[in-house]
């Protein structure tokens, strides 16, 4: 009884958000709504160290483990509200680095919820999501590179919203990547020009970014889509990634509308997103 009752008010709350989130979006759909956003997901291990999260030190992942958790509300935020691209950042070549442990179990929480993402119900699944997996994906560990490579062709058909995300990835490889196979396609010719690049990146099939958002104040790129930022608007909001929410995104988009003119206007020639 008692848990019928819990079970009704939680429903009753997902309703009312729902419907604050349809009227909030649909203010933000009077101005230009981005088609594509990208995320530098950071501050996971600070937010599980400010909330003790792993004091034991026995779970290297409750951070990242929150932070999947804001990932899937934000990327149905942004479905919600129209956006048609999300691209997250989630684990750099450079992030090979770290402590082989954290990688490890990194590594194991990826391919869990990847696995997650593919069965029936999810978030990608409602809204006939396809996935992309951008980056050397050679450099992963079996199962996680399996997994991501049957959820790409599981999806590859999907109509719905794209996500893709960047994992053992570097932007500067994605260019080195481009470039090689740039030569393959054109050994006959000794010129190279941009558009060949640009066929070859990873993001070929896309706009640009028209926001990059890297939360934990941090202003740094770290080698995340440099070629396709040049008129992106770049957003450092201090919260940590777990706790980027509803709020933090309109403002984010609030924020891209009260520049865009401008970027508009200074992007008249190359304006790629057109
Ligand atoms: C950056 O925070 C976050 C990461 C390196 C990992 C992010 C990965 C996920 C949220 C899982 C994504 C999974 C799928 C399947 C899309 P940090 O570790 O740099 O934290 P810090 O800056 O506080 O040290
Ligand atoms: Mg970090």
């Amino acid at each position: 009884m008692e848990k019928d009752g819990k079970s009704m008010i939680s429903k009753a709350m997902g309703h009312v958000s729902l419907v604050i989130r349809k009227c909030l979006f649909s203010i933000l759909s009077m101005g230009p709504v981005p088609a594509h956003i990208a995320f530098i997901m950071d501050g996971n291990r600070r937010y599980a160290k400010r909330h003790a999260l792993h004091q034991d030190n026995t779970d290297p992942n409750s951070g990242h483990r929150v932070g999947f958790k804001s990932l899937i509300s934000n990327l149905q935020y942004c479905y919600e509200m129209g956006v048609k691209y999300v691209t997250v950042y989630a684990f750099s070549i450079d992030n090979f680095r770290r402590d082989p442990h954290e990688v490890q179990a990194l590594m194991d929480l990826m391919k869990e919820k990847i696995d997650e993402l593919m069965t029936e119900g999810s978030l990608l699944m409602k809204f006939d999501a396809r996935i992309n997996f951008w980056g050397n994906l050679e450099l992963l560990t079996d199962p996680v590179r399996l997994s991501a490579e049957k959820a790409m062709d599981m999806t590859v058909h999907n109509k719905g919203p794209i996500l893709s995300v960047c994992v053992a990835y570097t932007s500067t490889n994605e260019i080195t990547h481009a470039i090689e196979a740039s030569v393959r396609e054109r050994k006959e010719k000794v010129q190279i020009d941009v558009s060949d690049l640009e066929r070859n990146m990873y993001t070929a099939d896309c706009v640009e970014p028209e926001i990059i958002i890297r939360t934990s104040g941090e202003t740094r790129l770290s080698n995340f889509l440099l070629w396709q930022s040049d008129f992106t608007h770049l957003q450092n909001p201090n919260p940590l990634w777990p706790e980027f929410s509803l709020r933090h995104l309109v403002w984010a988009v609030l924020k891209y509308q009260k520049v865009h003119g401008y970027l508009k206007k200074h992007n008249g020639e190359t304006d790629k997103n057109k």
